[in-house]
């Protein structure tokens, strides 16, 4: 076997930057765990490699959370960042820079990269119209308009898109608006705001995103994964709009300069740029040159780790701006689904939105860690944290089979031959073929695709537990003259053991350095994976891992719902702050035998593709079968409704949806706000499809 001349690579990596204004949550977590491994075994192989983080601080979110709290935003900022930088300690992530971008060497690189532009003539000043806040005397981001949606009248709906039907629309379309802020009626006003001249990037945009970079060693590395292409391409071909980059006083974040303090960057425009601020930092003090990784010639690779959601500002503003700022480019932007658990989304109501804190507090990293990677692929496919898989799983594959070869053969090398291994082994097959795996395991590392590295990993493992079930090293203790071989086969199964503890290094770090202070050894590297361990003695077997029981997840779901319900928010101002919405006006009998409430069976329902809020469910009303795209995506798992009788609407009249045609409504309750739930009608039992509701 001979190794292909070893070319270093220079690599910068980054994972998005987390809002200061919240805790660290499992789905930050799968990004973070995401990018650590493959940063480690980016530097397991020799690379120099960098790992860059931050928290992101700016913007009204943060402003108006300190206010609520009665302290400086420079204050929650400076708390947050200590409890992310925790959170992410917690999980091993080795960040080499955990920076802010509320920090000096931000402000810096804004005010370069705007000045930049604006000499390119990428800079138009226009002035719009924006709602605004008398009370508060602050123009609002749609998210803190509320009011009745245009399509649908559903109340207390977000200035962006109604949750209940699923139409987008401007907050100034809202009917009967109102401030979320203080309750007020806002008003139009006038404001003149800075835009980046998006429209005149198209060009360039088409070019980068279709591109590919030809790296050190000869591989070819295309700028974006397919879908995210796909995603690109029609919005580039559907038109680019120029982009909005600046925000009105007050706003918590960077003065534009020229404006008097009365402008400000969006946090949007300064947040990519925290990446290199962050990594300014390191290189200040560690003695790093800033410009071999960010100067436009620069030949180090530079790769981005991001969910799906923030897609459009790293695949199409952020080389927009490097390119016209003199900077260089991203060599790849990586872009993940989302966490769901147990098949739904993350929800604050069932206690599965959960903390990392809370996380840690009842189970190990590593269990996570490697339940994450054993989903992960390249792609960007949502990953499901099923709570029973995870606990199965876990103690199946790591407790179960890895640390079983260990812990049924390195007792005999210490009580009978004194810690030592064999000198020399008389059959190294197994250990050859585990040995010949080594590339093909790095390849699918660095292809991102864990799942098939974990999957080859483990397929070797049941063979080397194979190994152990066979040769019986506890019934060759108790033979007369079986030395020998005794000694031969836990040298054997520790020498496996190490070569799959090597592979599984990237995933599982602190285990490792369990098994690297046993067998004595200095911290594995990739090419440790070509040398045996022979003649050496190794430290008696300690205990490496505990098998999860249930119950620590049960107890870990009931102490986050209790942390969530403690945390959260006071709800924003709403006009009648009451839970309890009053009574509709009165209607005749025969208004209500107009609508046709029938019983329905829920025959099936299903995730939309593309579709935030809606499920689509088929429903069978015994004369018929009908499809209806209804809100409840964050509310319910569809497997779980399958089977169930419920209410619909059956005339209501049908609607065109972006998804398809929604024929009808179905029946849930809910509250005045989003935490209350929302919660399906279901008939007594009895009651049948088709059945008539009066
Ligand atoms: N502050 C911006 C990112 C700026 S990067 C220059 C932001 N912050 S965030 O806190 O909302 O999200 C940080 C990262 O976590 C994003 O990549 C986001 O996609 C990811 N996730 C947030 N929730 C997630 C899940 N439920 N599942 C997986 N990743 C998710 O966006
Ligand atoms: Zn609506």
């Amino acid at each position: 076997m001979t190794t292909p001349p070893f070319a270093k690579r220079q690599i910068l990596v980054t994972s998005a930057l987390p809002y200061a204004n919240g805790p660290i949550h499992l789905g930050h977590m799968l990004e973070q765990i995401q990018t650590d491994i493959w940063v480690r075994f980016q530097k397991m192989r020799g690379h120099e490699c960098y790992y860059i983080c931050a928290d992101d601080t700016h913007g009204a979110p943060i402003m108006l959370r300190a206010e609520k709290e009665g302290i400086t935003p420079e204050a929650l900022v400076a708390r947050s960042l200590v409890e992310h930088r925790q959170d992410s300690a917690g999980f091993l992530i080795q960040h080499d820079n955990y920076y802010s971008t509320h920090s000096d060497e931000n402000r810096s690189y804004a005010e370069i990269i705007y000045a930049a532009l604006k000499a390119n003539d990428k800079i138009a000043v226009r002035t719009i119209n924006q709602l605004f806040d008398p009370e508060k005397e602050m123009f609002l981001p749609d998210r803190y308009v509320k009011g009745e949606c245009p399509k649908c009248g559903a109340k207390d709906q977000y200035g962006d898109a109604c949750e209940v039907c699923g139409t987008t629309y401007a907050a100034t379309e809202l009917k009967n608006p109102y401030s979320a802020v203080s309750g007020a009626t806002p008003v139009l006003r006038e404001s003149e705001h800075y835009f980046f001249r998006l429209t005149e990037c198209s060009d360039m945009l088409r070019d980068w995103t279709r591109g590919e970079t030809t790296l050190a060693d000869g591989r070819v590395q295309p700028h974006l994964q397919p879908e995210s292409l796909n995603k690109m391409n029609e919005w580039i071909e559907g038109g680019l709009s120029d982009w909005d980059i600046s925000r009105d006083a007050p706003y918590f974040g960077f003065p534009i300069p020229g404006t008097d303090g009365k402008k400000f960057f969006y946090v949007w425009l300064d947040a990519p740029i925290g990446y290199m601020a962050s990594f300014r930092n390191l290189c200040d003090r560690i003695g790093l040159d800033f410009n071999t990784f960010f100067g436009k010639d620069s030949k180090a690779e530079l790769y981005h780790f991001i969910g799906k959601d923030i897609l459009y500002f790293h695949a199409l503003f952020w080389p927009a701006m490097l390119h016209f700022s003199g900077f260089r480019k991203p060599t790849g932007v990586f872009a993940h689904g989302f966490v769901t658990v147990d098949g739904a989304k993350m929800s604050k109501s069932r206690g599965t939105f959960i903390n990392a804190g809370a996380y840690l507090k009842h189970l190990s990293p590593e269990y996570l860690r490697y339940y994450f990677a054993a989903k992960l692929n390249n792609r960007i496919e949502d990953i499901d944290l099923n709570l029973e898989d995870f606990v199965a799983r876990v103690n199946s594959d790591l407790v179960g089979k890895f640390v079983n070869i260990a812990s049924r053969s390195a007792g005999f090398i210490s009580k009978r031959f004194a810690g030592k291994l064999a000198a020399q082994l008389d059959d190294t097959r197994l250990l050859e073929k585990l040995q010949a795996a080594s590339e093909e395991i790095a390849a699918h590392y660095e292809a991102r695709d864990y799942a098939k590295a974990l999957r080859d990993i483990m397929a070797l493992t049941d063979l080397a537990n194979q190994y152990v079930d066979e040769m019986k090293p506890w019934e060759l203790a108790k033979l007369e003259g079986a030395d020998h071989q005794l000694q031969q086969v836990c040298s054997v199964a520790l020498n496996l053991f190490r070569l799959l503890t090597l592979y599984l290094k990237p995933v599982l770090p602190a285990l490792t350095e369990k098994v690297e202070g046993f067998l004595c050894i200095s911290p594995l590297t990739w090419q440790d994976a070509g040398s045996l361990l022979l003649g050496h003695t190794i430290q008696p077997y300690q205990h490496l891992m505990t098998r999860i029981d249930k119950k620590q997840v049960d107890a870990m779901i009931e102490d986050n719902k209790q942390a969530l319900a403690a945390a959260a928010e006071p709800a924003a101002a709403e006009p009648a702050a009451s839970a309890v919405e009053p009574i509709a006006d009165t209607v005749g009998i025969d208004d209500f035998s107009k609508v046709d409430l029938r019983i329905a069976r829920i025959v099936n329902a299903e995730h939309v593709e593309g579709a935030a809020k809606l499920l689509k469910l088929t429903l069978d009303i015994g004369s018929e079968t009908r499809t209806v795209f209804s809100g409840i995506k964050a509310h319910y798992d569809p497997v779980s409704l399958i089977g169930k009788h419920t209410v619909m609407i059956a005339n209501l009249a049908p609607r065109k949806m972006k998804f398809g045609l929604s024929e009808g409504m179905v029946l849930a309750a809910s509250g005045s706000s989003d935490d209350s739930g929302v919660f399906l009608l279901e008939p007594h039992e009895g009651a049948l499809p088709g059945m008539r509701i009066r």
